[in-house]
């Protein structure tokens, strides 16, 4: 008997690449037939189904849902590597089903997000939006003892709550402003208290005694709405509410009414809920709340380390390597 050997040039596998992203992603990914999506916003859902569908891999933004449907449309697919630490985008269990690795990014971007929301707490408690919009609108005439008056951040209380890694960066900065520190999390962590001098305690004591709320948990179906009317009423009417994690976990028309009447004091959010946020959305309309739009990551050393690890999750994947960091490794046995 004789075997028959063809030699043919093995097809390079395809990943299509959801946003155009920085260049220490793409060095990563030239074994492979690669197309990426050009435009300036999220690529539209059909032409993402089109494309993706004969692809074994994926480089998804946190704009591009991931469910079911877009995976049963895609038969080849193998992983699905996200351009985010979040993957609330993502049906992974859905994934997991179907045998199809998912990536994330964590680590790279855990201090820059913590830097942004220490950047809103500061700007909160000190107006600095509304400061600026006071010089803007022809306002400064004079030096003024009551003007702008904010609250003080050093030696203030931060609670935070959802101690992971984001959390326990921020628990640092405030360490450095001598901020007395709670925090609630699902499990106790003696590690961080050791380390941060941090204080456990139930979520309304947090609520109750923190000038500052800080959320650092992420997005699932028991975080959803995770802070509501309820969860004001607990708060301190001068307390500022700070979220950098998504926005649903926040019920955004709770806290525009708990602000509005004088409830809390204010709020810095990186994330809302919708996003974008409509541009008619009453909580633009209160000087009290500061809103950017979801630039937690944004640097250009983080977002460049954010493309390196994404794309070394595609590829590791593709190749049967070890990924950098898989959320559902049970996905392929
Ligand atoms: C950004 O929000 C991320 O999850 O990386
Ligand atoms: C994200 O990196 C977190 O665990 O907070």
């Amino acid at each position: 008997m004789s075997e028959i050997t063809t030699t043919r040039t093995e097809a390079k596998p395809k990943i299509y690449i959801a946003r155009r992203i920085p260049e220490e992603g793409l060095t990563w990914l030239g074994d492979f037939e690669s197309k990426m999506w050009q435009g300036d916003g999220p690529v539209p859902r059909e032409v993402l189904m089109r494309e993706a569908a004969d692809c074994e891999g994926l480089l998804t933004m946190l704009t591009d849902r991931v469910d079911g449907a877009l995976l049963d449309a895609c038969p080849r697919l193998r992983v699905v590597s996200n351009f985010a630490v979040g993957y609330d985008n993502i049906d992974v269990a859905a994934a997991t089903e179907r045998g199809v690795l998912v990536g994330n990014t964590p680590g790279v971007l855990t201090e820059t997000t913590a830097d942004l929301a220490f950047a809103l707490l500061l700007a909160t408690a000190r107006r600095l939006v509304e400061g600026v919009e006071f010089i803007q609108q022809g306002q400064w005439r004079t030096w003024g003892p009551l003007d702008l008056l904010g609250g003080e951040v050093h030696h203030a209380t931060l609670g935070i709550l959802g101690m992971g890694r984001i959390g326990r960066e921020m628990a640092k900065r405030a360490r450095g402003f001598d901020m007395q520190i709670l925090y609630h999390n699902r499990r106790r962590d003696e590690a961080a208290e050791a380390d941060l001098g941090v204080r456990y305690v139930e979520k309304a004591e947090l609520l109750q005694q923190s000038d500052f709320v800080s959320v650092h948990v992420p997005l699932s179906a028991e975080t959803r709405h995770y802070l509501k009317a309820e969860d004001f009423a607990h708060m301190k009417p001068t307390a500022i509410l700070i979220n950098t994690s998504r926005g649903p976990v926040v019920d955004q028309a709770a806290l525009y009414e708990a602000v509005r009447s004088g409830q809390i004091g204010g709020a810095g959010l990186d994330v809302t809920d919708p996003e974008p946020m409509l541009v008619n959305d009453p909580l633009l309309s209160l000087p009290q709340v500061i809103i950017v739009p979801h630039v937690g990551s944004a640097t250009r050393t983080t977002r460049g380390k954010m493309a390196e690890i994404s794309a070394r999750n595609l590829a590791a994947a593709l190749k049967g390597e070890p990924m950098l960091s898989c959320v559902n490794p049970q996905a392929v046995k």
